[in-house]
């Protein structure tokens, strides 16, 4: 099955990749978000960003109006009824997740493959609210999407092989490296990582060491980003869920407990570089710590 016209529901950080990725690749987009000032946000972070690979010499003018000309910024899930797959990444939560898959079951043809950018939720749990669950997947990007070239593809128990197969192909033809991972929390790369985030808390709580050092003794070791970056990157409100998340479905292994930390600089909406501030800041530049 050919994969042309795609749906992104979500039109944040992820959606926004996984948009300019697919049109870059030749697909027809649309981008669907509740929120018309998060489409506003997106339609304006893709100009810089083409205008920035012009600047470098990457494109040129021409290519820059192709992939803006290929998204199309759209305010109800209806909008989505002719797409071939459609890749869900709004909000870490799964009663949600499962009421948009609901809803857009409703539009999409039977063909349509339904795809979720879950970072750890079951995707058997999201298939299972639909009435085709065959035809669920999960297809998840890294951030940034347009940079990170590893996807990881995890078919559910319920997903079809032609299904996995057709994704996987799509992927690959968005020149992405594909890692098929079974449906367990975390999958392959945040199960991994998930130590990485809380051992280097831990590090910091108990004392031995202040976040910007642990970031700089990691960096000198050749990693481009120190964990507490990564964390103030990703979001602290994405990152804390998928561990709590992945806590929870390992019944409460002590390996990957999250981190108080990180859930009081949640609460406090101090997000990271999205809200301004996370570990560091990033509004008063001089300032070295907000934390
Ligand atoms: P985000 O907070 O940047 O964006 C979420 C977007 O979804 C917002 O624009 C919001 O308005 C929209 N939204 C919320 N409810 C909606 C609904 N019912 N219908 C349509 N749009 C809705 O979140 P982000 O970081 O892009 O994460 C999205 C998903 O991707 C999550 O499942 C997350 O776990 C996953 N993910 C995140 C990564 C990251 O580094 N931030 C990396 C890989 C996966």
């Amino acid at each position: 099955m050919d994969i042309n016209k795609v749906g992104v529901i979500g039109a944040g950080t992820m959606g926004s990749g996984i948009a300019q990725v697919a049109a870059t690749a030749g697909c027809k987009v649309k981008l669907f978000d509740v929120n018309q000032a998060q489409l506003d946000k997106a339609q304006a972070a893709l100009e810089k960003i083409m205008n920035r690979l012009i600047e470098k010499g990457r494109i040129d003018t021409a290519e820059k109006s192709r992939i803006q000309s290929n998204i199309t910024y759209v305010s109800t899930v209806k909008d989505l009824a002719d797409s071939d797959l459609t890749i869900e990444a709004i909000v870490e939560n799964l009663d949600i997740k499962k009421k948009v898959f609901q809803e857009l079951e409703s539009h999409v043809s039977d063909s349509c493959i339904i795809a979720s950018n879950t970072s750890s939720l079951s995707i058997a749990s999201i298939a299972a609210s639909l009435d085709k669950p065959e035809r669920c997947i999960g297809i998840h990007f890294f951030n940034p999407a347009p940079l990170m070239k590893l996807v990881e593809v995890i078919p559910a128990v319920q997903t079809a092989q032609n299904v996995t197969d057709t994704c996987v192909a799509t992927i690959e033809n968005w020149k992405k490296v594909v890692a098929v991972a079974k449906d367990t929390p975390g999958f392959i790369v945040n199960r991994v990582a998930r130590p990485f985030y809380s051992e280097s808390l831990r590090i910091y709580e108990e004392g031995m060491a202040s976040f910007a050092t642990i970031d700089y003794a990691l960096k000198g070791l050749g990693f481009k980003m120190g964990p507490f970056e990564l964390m103030d990157y990703i979001g602290h409100d994405v990152n804390y869920v998928v561990t709590e998340t992945v806590f929870a479905a390992f019944y409460f292994d002590p390996r990957y407990k999250p981190s108080l930390t990180q859930k009081r600089l949640m609460e406090a909406g101090w997000l990271g570089r999205k809200s301004g501030r996370g570990f560091y800041d990033y509004v008063n530049v001089d300032s070295e710590h907000a934390f």
